[in-house]
């Protein structure tokens, strides 16, 4: 059995490596490609099984290489694909990114290949990008209102991923939705920052253009700020707050809460 792990430089990637490691040897495990011209190399290695990391680039050119990337596996013999989707992936989300993850995994379902969907929520992770800011003003700003999202480590969606590849003839076309273990408020998250850190630190309710124009002055590229304000207008409609426990059921533990997540990265 071989495993290939594309994105493997990235950070989710990385940890998928790290965590496969503990489970099988390193001679099964190969990592990264870009394109179909290295079919070749992936079929000469023996690769069974592909995890495909969604990649990062605007709607259409996502789309594409995506599935670019479906393409070169089934063309170099691999029989399964595991993919890194979100959580309920739909054509129409605000959050406009999950309309190329139900793209990709159209594909990958029409590829006739063995598949696994692993839906993953937001990455708690995320959150420490406002930590700086708000302990030097007090203020963790975001356009999030009262909104529930499911965040979830990506340390555990790596170690989620590798349950998966290591043995994945047990998880044969299935769909694991991958969340934390309830979905949280920012007003909860600034009290989670303040308790880390013991400085006062409260919830502001950005209004959605002034977070644009943060994102903007940050130099973020137009489609990264369309999904991010996005997300928070699908969470505020309550499209990420619904907790699933097929994380327990893969890896046999509940994920770290993101309440234990901020106290441990801010220690
Ligand atoms: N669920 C969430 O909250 C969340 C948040 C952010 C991102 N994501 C998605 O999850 C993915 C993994 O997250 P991450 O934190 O590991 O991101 P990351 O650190 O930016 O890593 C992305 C990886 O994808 C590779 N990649 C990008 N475009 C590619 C392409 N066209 N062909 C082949 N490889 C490509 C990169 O390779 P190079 O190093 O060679 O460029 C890198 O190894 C992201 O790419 C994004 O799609 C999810």
């Amino acid at each position: 059995m071989t495993i290939l792990i594309t994105g493997a430089t990235g950070q989710l990637g990385s940890l998928v490596v790290k965590h496969l490691l503990d489970r099988i040897p390193a001679n099964d495990i190969a990592v990264s490609v870009r394109g179909p011209e290295k079919a070749a190399d992936l079929s000469a290695k023996g690769i069974d099984t592909a995890l495909i990391i969604s990649a990062e680039d605007d709607n259409a050119k996502r789309i594409a290489q995506h599935r670019t990337a479906v393409d070169a596996a089934k063309a170099s013999g691999v029989k399964h694909i595991v993919y890194t989707s979100i959580i309920d992936p739909k054509a129409d989300a605000d959050f406009t990114y999950s309309a190329i993850h139900l793209d990709t995994e159209n594909y990958i379902r029409e590829s006739g290949l063995a598949y696994t969907l692993l839906r993953n929520s937001f990455y708690a992770d995320l959150l420490l990008a406002g930590v700086p800011h708000a302990l030097e003003t007090g203020d963790f700003g975001a356009p999030a209102g009262d909104a529930k999202i499911t965040y979830i480590p990506r340390n555990d969606l790596a170690e989620a991923a590798a349950t998966v590849l290591a043995n994945p003839a047990d998880h044969i076309n299935k769909t694991y939705d991958l969340t934390g273990t309830k979905g949280v408020t920012h007003d909860e998250i600034a009290s989670y920052i303040a308790n880390a850190t013991g400085k006062p630190v409260k919830f502001v309710d950005l209004p959605a253009e002034v977070h644009t124009g943060i994102l903007s002055g940050l130099g973020l590229p137009g489609h990264l700020i369309e999904a991010l304000a996005g997300l928070y207008v699908g969470a505020k409609k309550g499209d990420y707050e619904t907790v699933s426990s097929d994380f327990e059921t893969l890896v046999g533990r509940k994920p770290q809460s993101v309440e234990d997540f901020v106290a441990k990265a801010l220690k």
